[in-house]
């Protein structure tokens, strides 16, 4: 049972809705019962179908709630969903009101998740109990806790870190309204600095932790990018695996994407084309078949070096009047105005969209030339493999995932492009951004060399069967029993017929 906030296309606000879903519908195809648990958000209701309440919990910290079951409409994915309107069903995203600011209850919220991922997981409502509790990332952390207090063996429960910046920090006084036991409360518990963590609750009682990429696994070791809690995983480092995200070829392939209205592939790349006008339009940008088109989305964040972008970006536009640049992205107040201003500066070569739009999002990638994708830290960055897998070359920062997942083009003028695929650059000055564009730029003009770069992305493999299969081996390690007969969420005949055949894609 994957635990989680976000799943695609129930809920996503990143990168954890694409990599859940991702890995859900791997794990069905190794043939394990991967089932999805998460809270009733309004846009989860809508996007499951065939949903029946399977079991009631009253006494959750937050009210009395409601387990319902379904599959992710045209796939073969099953869901519970943890039904509290009161809690769950508001206007914003799954974190923020529609004003950007954090629900006041998100402690309360999350630990409501994560009470009845423990009392399903317990036997105490009529769904099967799974043999392994997925938690991701803090919304979930406080499931392996409740386990743990609960004096249970079975099941085993791991905690995959997405992101340690985002760790769920909330008064300690709440501890006793989230019924957490005094003997989980102190330092070696869930206390942080005088907070209750719930990042850290996972930290401490999952049987097995695991992260995103392996750089990031000995990064999050470290001072530098452990967020505080370096000491925490340093006394589970033999226990933190790193097993990398993939690509879902149902949700992002160019040769099929929906949201695309031309399709293109290594073979036959004149969509592309296509797709740059359309892009240029969808941005407010002059059509212009050749002028560089350099791409910005993602979270406007300090994590994703959005600050620099926008000190980058003029200086950028100063030494080339032909530079287009489209950026997507919702985040920081202050980043969003700041990206306004010189969108009002440069109409004809800064296209801007504040917001959430995953027509935009897919869009991006498959009209741009490059992506520029810096980050401060990394986890894995889906991003910049989907620039790739749609021919536009990632100029990314060598942390984390970046790291793993780019082959960088060797430095100094004319090298052989070998097998790069991008390029990437050290540092947090505008400087050291401003020289990895400069790069980009000087070998896009060298038409040659750039399609075997952008090639070399296309052609690599960024699939889900290899991670996958190390979560199973994880799951086997841990749980080594054979498979029972009964399903978690059991598939009513009616519904059946409506699922088989079907595909994601129908949906866009
Ligand atoms: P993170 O999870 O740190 O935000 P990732 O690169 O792993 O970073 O994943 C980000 C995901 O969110 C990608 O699927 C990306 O396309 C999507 N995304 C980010 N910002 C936007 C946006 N403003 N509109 C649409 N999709 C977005
Ligand atoms: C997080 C990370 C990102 C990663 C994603 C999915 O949001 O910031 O790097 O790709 O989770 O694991």
């Amino acid at each position: 049972m994957l635990v989680t906030s976000e799943a695609l296309p129930l809920a996503k606000t990143g990168g954890l809705g694409d990599a859940v879903s991702g890995l859900s519908r791997a794990l069905r195809e190794a043939n394990v019962d991967a089932t999805v648990f998460m809270p009733a958000y309004e846009s989860a209701l809508d996007a499951v179908c065939g949903l029946e309440k399977v079991a009631d919990l009253p006494g959750l910290v937050g009210g009395d709630a409601e387990v319902w079951a379904g599959w992710v409409a045209d796939t073969e994915i099953p869901v519970l969903l943890l039904r509290n309107d009161a809690l769950y069903v508001r206007p914003g995203n799954p974190y923020l009101d529609a004003d950007g600011r954090e629900f006041a209850d998100n402690g309360i919220r999350f630990a409501a998740l994560a009470q009845a991922a423990k009392r399903i997981s317990v036997g105490e409502t009529p769904v099967r109990v799974p043999h392994v509790v997925h938690a991701h990332d803090w919304h979930a952390g406080l499931t392996p806790l409740y386990l743990h207090a609960a004096g249970v063996k079975w099941p085993k429960t791991v905690l995959t870190i997405h992101n340690l910046a985002f760790q769920g920090n909330f008064p300690l006084r709440l501890a006793d309204q989230l019924d957490i036991p005094p003997a989980y409360r102190g330092s070696d518990g869930v206390e942080f600095w005088g907070h209750l963590n719930f990042m850290k609750a996972g930290l401490r009682y999952a049987d097995r932790i695991t992260t995103v990429s392996a750089t990031y696994a000995r990064e999050i070791l470290t001072p530098a990018f452990g967020h505080g809690l370096d000491g925490v995983l340093g006394q589970r480092a033999h226990e933190l695996h790193a097993i990398p995200n993939g690509i879902d070829p149902e949700v992002w392939d160019p040769s099929c994407d929906p949201y695309l209205s031309a399709h293109f592939s290594v073979l036959d790349m004149r969509g592309k084309v296509r797709n740059r006008l359309d892009m240029q339009r969808a941005f407010g940008l002059p059509a212009d078949p050749e002028a560089p088109l350099l791409a910005m989305g993602s979270r406007l964040t300090s994590q994703k070096m959005a600050d620099l972008a926008i000190e980058v970006f003029p200086m950028l536009l100063a030494a080339h009047p032909c530079l287009q640049i489209a950026v997507l992205g919702c985040g920081e107040r202050g980043l969003e105005e700041a990206l306004r201003e010189l969108a009002r500066r440069h109409p004809r070569n800064l296209g801007l969209h504040i917001g959430y739009d995953e027509r935009r999002g897919h869009l991006l990638h498959a009209g741009a030339d490059m992506l520029l994708h810096g980050s401060r830290f990394e986890p894995f960055g889906l991003t910049p493999l989907y620039s790739m897998l749609y021919g536009t070359v990632p100029i990314a920062s060598r942390v984390g995932g970046l790291a793993d997942s780019i082959t960088g083009l060797q430095p100094g003028p004319d090298t052989e492009i070998g097998a790069a695929t991008g390029i990437l650059f050290d540092g947090d000055r505008p400087a050291d951004m401003l020289a990895a564009v400069e790069r980009a730029l000087a070998t896009f003009a060298q038409r040659q060399r750039w399609s075997v770069l952008q090639r070399n992305g296309m052609t690599r493999h960024f699939g889900w069967e290899a991670p996958a299969a190390q979560y199973v081996e994880l799951y086997r390690m841990l749980a080594p029993v054979a498979p029972v007969g009964a399903p978690m969420v059991a598939r009513r005949p009616e519904t059946a017929g409506a699922l088989a055949g079907t595909d994601i894609r129908k949906r866009a």
